[in-house]
Order: structure tokens, then sequence, then C-alpha cells
């Protein structure tokens, strides 16, 4: 992975705690052009074990709300300290359509590989809690052309059932989110290969099976995408 700015966690801890493309790696690319300032209040939506969320702390000094639905906050709380950065990242056992935050509470929401496909779920439960000019940078898997409503056959065997409702292409994205952001940016991200070759080299029974999976998919379908912009 590149280095350059993960290189103060150490690599063993990533590999560990990854739980599916190198979300660091994701950050890089997602973040390249965002003004995060020291002392901001930053939402990591979906922040799983918190490599993003330690990420942001250590690289930007920002103050770090992790909010996770399958990892407990005591759990993220013991890692967050053995990396020094509990005292700016709060871990928070929650599901995303209930969280506990007051309304314009955040300078930026950044989210890597959680993002699903509900319809007016970003108008409706996360724009609220942005301040007013503050960024929305999220990342999700996607998809490169329409699959809908006839997913390939040869990979349904390897696309879980549930997953394949939520992948969708950049086009079905982009009207969910430009009428709320300012600076409105929608990309394919350039990280994938880097992001999923990380992943795929760690001792996870998930990662090996997404192996099989990425090899099915030979570069024909799956893709990141990335979207950012700034709350109206
Ligand atoms: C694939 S993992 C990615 C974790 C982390 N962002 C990363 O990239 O390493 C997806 C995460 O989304 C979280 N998640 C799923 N549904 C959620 C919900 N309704 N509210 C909050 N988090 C949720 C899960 O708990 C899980 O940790």
């Amino acid at each position: 992975m590149n280095t350059e700015k993960s290189g103060h966690i150490q690599k063993d801890f990533i590999s560990e705690n990854m739980m599916g493309p190198n979300s660091l790696i994701i950050l890089e690319e997602l973040l390249e052009n965002a003004d995060l300032k020291p002392g901001m209040r930053v939402l990591d939506l979906g922040c799983g074990k918190g490599l993003t969320s330690v990420f942001l702390a250590k690289e930007y000094g920002v103050r770090v709300f992790a909010v996770d639905l399958w990892i407990s906050a005591t759990e993220n709380l013991h890692r967050f300290d053995s990396c020094g950065v509990s005292e700016l990242v709060t871990p928070i056992h929650c599901d995303a359509g209930k969280m506990p935050f007051a309304d314009g509470y955040f300078d930026a929401i950044i989210s890597v590989d959680y993002f699903g496909n509900k319809k007016n779920f970003f108008a409706r439960k996360i724009n609220p809690l942005l301040k007013k000019g503050g960024l929305f940078a999220v990342s999700f898997p996607g998809m490169k052309t329409e699959i809908h409503p006839d997913p390939p056959k040869e990979m349904l065997p390897f696309w879980p059932a549930d997953a394949i409702d939520k992948w969708q292409t950049i086009g079905w994205w982009k009207p969910e989110f430009e009428k709320h952001l300012d600076n409105f940016g929608i990309w394919e991200m350039n990280c994938f290969e880097k992001a999923w070759s990380d992943w795929l080299a760690c001792k996870n029974p998930y990662a090996e099976e997404d192996a099989v999976m990425l090899k099915a998919d030979g570069g024909r379908f799956m893709n990141l995408i990335a979207l950012t912009g700034n709350k109206h």
C-alpha cells in the first residue's frame, strides 16, 4: 500500500482490521482535495474496526465520531486506546438511521464501504447532520455498467443476493446527491486494484471468498465509486 500518509499506522494493525478493500488507500483518494482542519467534528459512518477513524485523527487532528453497527463501541475503544487516539475518537455503536446527533453538528461526514442504495436516505438521515458548507465524502462498491434487472448469470454464484441490489452505477447515484451538494463530484476510483489487492492478501476467510468473486468478475463489472460535495 501507499505508506506516504498511512505509514504512521502499523501495517500489521491495518491488515488485522481491514473489513474489505483497504479503506486507507480509498480514504487517501477520497480526501485528496479535502480541507480538514484540527478540531473539526467528523462523522466516520460505518467505520467498522475504525481504521479510517484512527487515520483521520492522526493525519488531520480532527475530532472523530466513529459510528458502526456490527462492531461494538467497547471493542473499538480498545483499538483507539491502543493507537493513542481515544481523546480524539469517540466510538458509538448505533444504526446509521438512528444517530443521536444534533442537526448541523458535523463539519464533515465521511464513509468508506458502507453506503447502500436506500432511496432518500442521504436526504432524510445524513444531510441534516451536516453544517452548511460541510463536506460529504463517501466511497462504496458499485458497477461499471447497469446490471439491473438482469444481473449477469455467471456472476450470480459469487455475488451475495443482498449486495447485488446495492451495487449501482454512477448514473444511478448521481441524482440522489447532486441536488443537495455544491462542488459535486462523482468518479470511478483509481485505487480499485490496489485497495482490493491489499484486502485479498489478508489472512481473512472473507477475503478468500472475495478473491474467487473478483477473479470471476475479471475487471468487467465491479468498481469503487467516490462521491464528494459540500452542503448547500
Ligand atoms: C464492509 S464494512 C466496512 C467497514 C469500514 N468502513 C472499512 O472500510 O473497513 C461495512 C460496515 O458498515 C457497517 N454498517 C452496516 N449497516 C450499518 C448501519 N445500518 N448503521 C451503521 N453501520 C452499518 C457495518 O457494521 C460494517 O462495519
